[in-house]
C-alpha cells in the first residue's frame, strides 16, 4: 500500500514474534524471517506501521479503502492517514486487469485443480445410489479432492438432490437423494491458490429417466454450443446472449412453451428458467476479478466458466409434470486460446450421458 517519493521501495510489514501466542496459533516468522523469506531489505511490525505512514509526504497511498483487509489497522493506523487528507487509490482495477490474463504457470495449476476436481466427480458419481444422504455425497466429495492433492474445497458445494437443485445456493447438503432423483452437485477445489469451478448433475440410481434425459440432453446440447464460442474477441455477455437464444429454443422443443411463442416471451421465459449469467471469469477467486465487465473482449489467457442451466420447479404448474422438480447445470472450466479453440480444464469430468452412466455403473463402496 505504499507508493510515495520512493515508488521503487517495497516496505513489508508482519507481525511480531510473540511466544505467548505462538503458543497457540503456532511459529511467526517475525521481521527477520520474513526478510529471510522474501529478500525484502524493508521489513516492519504491524505496530510500526502508523510511525512509517506519518512519515510519508506527499505522493499516493495505494489502498483499497472501500474493503479494509484488516480491520483494526485500519481504524488505528489508516482511518488517520485518511482523515488528514492522504491521497488514497486502490489498486484493485489494476491487479484485476494482471489477473485477467493467466501465465502457463498459472494454467498449470489451473489444470491440477481441474484434474483433481473431475477425478472428485468420477469416484462420487460412482459411489451413488438410490437414498442416498447429500452429506454422504459431499463428504466422499470433499475427501477425493483432498486425498488427492487440494488444498482445500474452493467454495461452499452445491450438494442438491430432486427439487433442491432449483435452489441456486442450496448448500444445506443434508437431504436424502431417493431413487429415481437426480444430483446436482457444484463443487471445485483450492490448488495452491488457483481454483476449479465444475458442475454435474446425474441420476443417483445411475440410470436417467426418459423426462431427465430429455431436460439433460437439452442443457448438454446449449452447453456445447456455448463452449465452442469460447475464443478471443467474443465477450461472456455474447455467450450469456446465444445461451438465452437456444434455451428458449429448447424450451419451445421440450413442450415447456408452446411452438408459438414469440421471440420476446421465449427469451423472458428462458431467463426465468436460468436465472444466472453463461459463466463468469476464474483463477485465484471462483467469481475472479470482478472489476473486469462480462462484456469486454476474451483474450488469450483467460479462463472462464461456462454454465447453463434450467431449473423447473415441483410448483411449475405451466410446465408438463414430467418436468416437474427437476433442474440440471453443467458447468466446465475453459482457457481461451489463440491456436486450437478452448483448452477446457474440466474435460476429464463425464459429461455425455453414456460416460455419466457408465461411470455410475463402476460402483464404489
Ligand atoms: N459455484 C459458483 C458458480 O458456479 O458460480
Ligand atoms: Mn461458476
Ligand atoms: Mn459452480
Amino acid at each position: 500500500m505504499y507508493g510515495s517519493s520512493k515508488p521503487d521501495q517495497a516496505v513489508l510489514f508482519v507481525p511480531r514474534r510473540d511466544p505467548a501466542r505462538e503458543l497457540w496459533d503456532g511459529p511467526r516468522s517475525g521481521k527477520d524471517g520474513a526478510a529471510a523469506l522474501t529478500g525484502l531489505e524493508r521489513v516492519h511490525s504491524t505496530e510500526e506501521l502508523g510511525v512509517v505512514l506519518k512519515s510519508i509526504k506527499g505522493g499516493t497511498v495505494w489502498y483499497d479503502n472501500s474493503q479494509p483487509c484488516h480491520p483494526r489497522l485500519h481504524q488505528t493506523h489508516v482511518r488517520p492517514l485518511l482523515e488528514g487528507g492522504q491521497l488514497v487509490k486502490s489498486l484493485r482495477p489494476l491487479t484485476h486487469s494482471l489477473r485477467a490474463i493467466k501465465s502457463p504457470a498459472e494454467v498449470a495449476l489451473m489444470k491440477e485443480a481441474g484434474r483433481i476436481t473431475a477425478q472428485a466427480f468420477k469416484k462420487t458419481m460412482a459411489m451413488s445410489r438410490g437414498n442416498i444422504d447429500e452429506a454422504v455425497l459431499y463428504a466422499k466429495f470433499d475427501y477425493e479432492c483432498r486425498a488427492h492433492g487440494a488444498n482445500f474445497l474452493a467454495y461452499p458445494p452445491v450438494v442438491a438432490g430432486g427439487n433442491r437443485a432449483n435452489t441456486l445456493h442450496y448448500i444445506n447438503n443434508n437431504q436424502i437423494v431417493k431413487d429415481g432423483e437426480m444430483v446436482l452437485l457444484d463443487g471445485g477445489c483450492e490448488y495452491f491458490g488457483y481454483v476449479s469451478d465444475i458442475t454435474r448433475t446425474w441420476p443417483v440410481n445411475g440410470k436417467f429417466s426418459a423426462a431427465q434425459r430429455e431436460l439433460y440432453e437439452a442443457v448438454l446440447e446449449v452447453q456445447l454450443a456455448c463452449l465452442s464460442q469460447c475464443s478471443p474477441g467474443v465477450s461472456l455477455d455474447y455467450i450469456y446472449s446465444t445461451m438465452l437464444t437456444l434455451l428458449a429454443r429448447q424450451l419451445k422443443e421440450l413442450g415447456i412453451l408452446p411452438s408459438h411463442a414469440s421471440d420476446t416471451d421465449a427469451m423472458k421465459a428462458a431467463r426465468q428458467f436460468c436465472p444466472h449469467h453463461v459463466g463468469h471469469y476464474l483463477g485465484m477467486d471462483v467469481h475472479d476479478t470482478p472489476e473486469l465487465s462480462r462484456s469486454q473482449p476474451l483474450q488469450p489467457g483467460m479462463v472462464i466458466t461456462i454454465e447453463p442451466g434450467l431449473y423447473i420447479s415441483e410448483d411449475n404448474r405451466s410446465c408438463p409434470e414430467r418436468f416437474r422438480g427437476l433442474g440440471v447445470r453443467i458447468e466446465d472450466d475453459v482457457v481461451i486460446r489463440d491456436h486450437g479453440g478452448p483448452l477446457i480444464l474440466s474435460a476429464n469430468t463425464p459429461k455425455t450421458i453414456s460416460e455419466v452412466e457408465r461411470t455410475c455403473a463402476h460402483a464404489e463402496d
